[in-house]
């Protein structure tokens, strides 16, 4: 009730409810901070084959430190300074060590080094790196990192490194400052460099320049009515900046999980600062080209599991669908309206009485209920939230209170008591490995009972949510496993929740042999192995609808590449408009397109739309499902290499797009440009960027727009469809067969354009495999690459394993081939396996070959000749 209340009376964020920076002693004392010399020790270093270890030491030596540089054998280098003997005052956790965030393999293996030194410097240098080599002036202490003998960036050179040590008692209120402050400042070189990144907030593409407005803020929270163009802390944390220039990037990822801000300058220097409560300073830097970076952060701290191919299809949410009736019926009127849908979704109110792992009595059916679902080849997903009712009748939070893998209060050591959804309540304690297990143990279909293999998992309210507190959260004193203070590991605790239900929804079936899907509000970096996310609460306006691509768009670049809001926006009702546009921008733009609201929003079902307004929505989520082929095989390939599915625009084009926050690529393909702004929408059309560098052909038209020789602005029109672009030289495979959901697909042919480039030349890779379970690891799926080039258009498989079940008993053909942007007309097209003609037409530029009879599962080529 009290939240309730309280989300009817507040209409935009109460900023006093939440920290900032000026009010937070630790953050404010240290922002600023200039003339704190560090010196470093020539003759105090140590040359070992995983780091170069070097002495540091303040003016008046009272804090001595040691700082560690590793090569990374995968490119990176790692920067770590730790305390010279042992600590006292509060524990400080050693992120980096923790092989759930950062891959301890990866970090442990290392490229060789030499050193030199002089009066002066110290100089390391690495040859089969391109981080080449790092100086280190000594006095004052300064780091200077290169890229082939170019500097590019450094640290410390503005004397503001800080290490706060002070020698203090365990600090048990909120209000304490733990005085182990952490902060550095970053400069990069690069006079053209933008930052994007440091997700998740609600800024711009480009990161603004700090410097006259609130720091940036990590502090996981369950943030009510965020605003946009807002740094405030947010539900997930990944201090992970991105610093691009052209085609080349380079990135940091400052590894601490407790507290942390950041400064951005623009002006005079290109420079970062991050100021932590506590831990270590300890970063990895990386350079490269845009995907090079990110295939090394996601090397480190990972890479998304595999996902079901229902993922990508329309999920229908609510707060709350009140009885497994309603989800019969809203399902229902979705199939009568032809809404493919995917994942039907249970908010809150289908529990007993807000106890999680339960169902109330609207839902006693809630078997039959998801057998119906899958008979119509869908599944359901049902929310698990962190905080137990604190009811000893309620099985769980008394198991947990015996095993004591409750939060506890610091001085007392008493479980720590708190209000959330249930009323009181007390909070699992992720932290500790033996909860984790105990966690998992809960999704046994003998526990959770009324789950089964089609239902899935979403983990809500884990910054965590606490709601009588300041920040929304739990105490900072309140103590974890190990006596850990919550300050020191904060921003872990939706990570370590996500990761115990990954593995619980994995093992509860005996073969584990079905892929889990979990969704979170909250995460870390590395949480993108174990769950997607979507941004939480945001609100039915069109700033926020612009901004969700945004803020989807710097998750992808920062390695967490599953991710969507709220289509209408959570809070508030939109308006017919509103409300269809975001359907557009969903279907094209969010990896997870989930329509959720909030219990007082109007209903915005698809079918509550009317008109034109229904059309665009039908439209949208209709070509969705014709284009699961490349969603799905983009997932894949950045399952494999961390690259993102959906990409800004500069990452693909580089300088000249920078300015472009309003466009996406789904993978190196398709560029989207669904209307971002009210007036837009008023007048059916809007701006468009298409880059030089690439032809680009319409999506539904399949004319070509643009021959690539300079950027082109263009008005484009949409009234019921978003505007996309085919970028030439590349294949894009799509199924143009409309069904009920994805999996009732999977048998239907496929159609495949080929995009030619100026050269006469294209290419395109296609991944399919049963959607579902892990047989693909055995070898059972298919990768095919399909090119035209010296007039042979051709399909190759690429994954021939002595045994490849799938590829064996997928039967299914391209039906249709276009070939468009060929420079002359082809007289004839032979087959060249079966030496047979195909026939095909060609008009308005367009080769169309119908029925050919070729499967993907068989390496072809056809001959063109001219
Ligand atoms: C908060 C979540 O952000 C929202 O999506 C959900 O509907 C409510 N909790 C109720 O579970």
């Amino acid at each position: 009730m009290f939240f309730s209340y309280f989300i009817l009376t507040c209409i935009s964020v109460d900023p006093s409810k939440y920290l900032d920076c000026r009010r937070t002693p630790f953050c404010n004392r240290n922002r600023f901070l200039t003339n704190n010399i560090w010196v470093a020790h020539s003759d105090l270093v140590e040359t070992k084959e995983d780091a170069f270890s070097i002495v540091i030491s303040n003016t008046n030596q009272e804090i001595k430190l040691i700082m560690h540089i590793s090569f990374l054998l995968q490119g990176s280098i790692h920067v770590k300074f730790s305390n010279y003997s042992e600590e006292v005052g509060p524990k400080r956790f050693d992120s980096s060590k923790e092989n759930t965030i950062v891959n301890q393999t990866i970090c442990n293996n290392y490229n060789k080094y030499s050193f030199v030194k002089n009066q002066s410097h110290v100089v390391l240098n690495s040859q089969s790196s391109n981080i080449n080599k790092i100086c280190i002036q000594l006095d004052p202490f300064v780091l200077y990192i290169y890229e082939n003998d170019k500097i590019k960036l450094s640290f410390n050179e503005d004397e503001s490194m800080v290490f706060e040590s002070q020698i203090k008692e365990q600090q048990d209120n909120d209000d304490d400052d733990s005085h182990q402050t952490v902060a550095g400042t970053f400069i990069f070189y690069d006079n053209q460099i933008r930052f994007s990144g440091l997700p998740s907030h609600t800024l711009s593409m480009n990161l603004p320049d700090t410097t006259h407005r609130e720091m940036i803020r990590f502090y996981n929270t369950d943030i009510n009515r965020f605003e946009v163009d807002s740094g405030m802390a947010m539900y997930g944390s990944i201090p992970y900046i991105v610093g691009h220039s052209g085609m080349s990037s380079s990135s940091i990822f400052w590894c601490n999980p407790s507290e942390t801000y950041v400064d951005i300058g623009l002006e005079k220097t290109k420079k970062v600062r991050f100021i932590s409560e506590t831990n270590f300073v300890d970063f990895f830097v990386f350079f490269g080209n845009h995907s090079s970076v990110i295939e090394q952060f996601s090397s480190l701290t990972g890479l998304i599991s595999m996902q079901q191919m229902f993922l990508f299809g329309y999920h229908q949410c609510r707060w709350t669908y009140y009885s497994s009736k309603e989800i019969r019926s809203v399902s229902k009127r979705l199939d009568k309206n032809h809404i493919p849908h995917d994942v039907m979704w249970l908010d809150l109110d289908h529990t007993d009485d807000k106890r999680y792992f339960t169902f109330n009595h609207n839902y006693t059916d809630i078997l039959q209920l998801t057998s119906e679902m899958v008979a119509n080849k869908r599944r359901l997903v049902a929310q698990v939230d962190p905080h137990l009712q604190a009811n000893t009748k309620y099985r769980v939070y008394k198991e947990a209170l015996d095993r004591k893998f409750l939060i506890l209060e610091p001085h007392s050591k008493e479980i720590f008591y708190g209000n959330c959804w249930p009323g009181r309540s007390a909070w699992v304690d992720f932290f500790n490995p033996n909860a984790r297990l105990w966690w998992s143990n809960q999704f046994k279909y003998s526990f959770y009972v009324g789950s089964s293999k089609s239902l899935f998992v979403w983990n809500d309210m884990n910054e965590p949510a606490v709601f009588d507190r300041k920040d929304f959260s739990l105490p900072k004193a309140s103590l974890h496993f190990r006596d850990y203070q919550d300050r020191t590991i904060h921003n872990l605790y939706g990570h370590f929740m996500v990761m115990s239900t990954y593995n619980g929804v994995l093992k509860r079936n005996d073969d584990q042999n079905e892929r889990p899907f979990v969704l979170t509000r909250s995460y870390f970096a590395g949480s993108q192995k174990y769950a997607l996310m979507w941004t939480g609460d945001n609100t039915a306006n069109w700033a926020q609808l612009k901004a969700s691509l945004i803020m989807s768009l710097s998750l992808s670049i920062s390695a967490f590449p599953l991710s969507g809001s709220d289509v209408g926006g959570f809070f508030d009702s939109p308006d017919q408009d509103l409300l269809s546009r975001w359907y557009q921008l969903g279907a094209f733009s969010y990896t997870f397109f989930r329509c959720h609201c909030h219990h007082l929003s109007d209903y915005r079902e698809p079918y509550t739309l009317k008109g034109e307004y229904f059309d665009r929505a039908k439209n949208a989520i209709t070509e969705r499902y014709t284009l699961l082929p490349l969603w799905y095989s983009v997932m894949y390939e950045s399952h494999i290499s961390g690259h993102p599915i959906i990409r800004p625009i500069w990452y693909e084009f580089g300088s000249n797009c920078d300015d472009i926050d309003d466009q996406v690529m789904i993978g190196d393909t398709l560029m989207a440009t669904p209307i971002v702004t009210k007036e837009q929408s008023l007048a059916k059309e809007r701006p468009i960027i298409l880059p030089s560098g690439s032809r680009w052909f319409d999506f539904r038209t399949l004319l070509q727009i643009s021959n690539g020789k300079k950027t082109q602005k263009l008005i484009v029109k949409d009234e019921t469809s978003v505007p996309c672009f085919i970028r030439g030289g590349k294949c894009l495979i799509k199924k143009d067969t409309l069904r009920q959901s994805s999996e009732a697909m999977f048998n239907d042919p496929f159609t495949l354009i080929v995009a030619l480039d100026s050269n006469q030349q294209s290419e395109g890779k296609l991944y399919i495999d049963d959607g579902h379970s892990f047989n693909y690891s055995k070898g059972d799926y298919i990768y095919c690459i399909f090119k035209y080039e010296k007039g042979v258009l051709s399909n190759t498989n690429l994954n021939k394993p002595i045994k490849n079940t799938f590829l064996e008993d997928y039967k299914v053909e391209v039906q249709l081939i276009k070939v468009i942007g060929l420079n002359a007309h082809p007289k004839k097209i032979i087959n060249q396996s079966t030496g047979k003609e195909i026939s095909f037409t060609f008009s308005d530029d367009i080769l169309s070959i119908s029925n050919a009879g070729l499967y993907i599962k068989d390496d072809w080529r056809l001959v063109f000749s001219f």
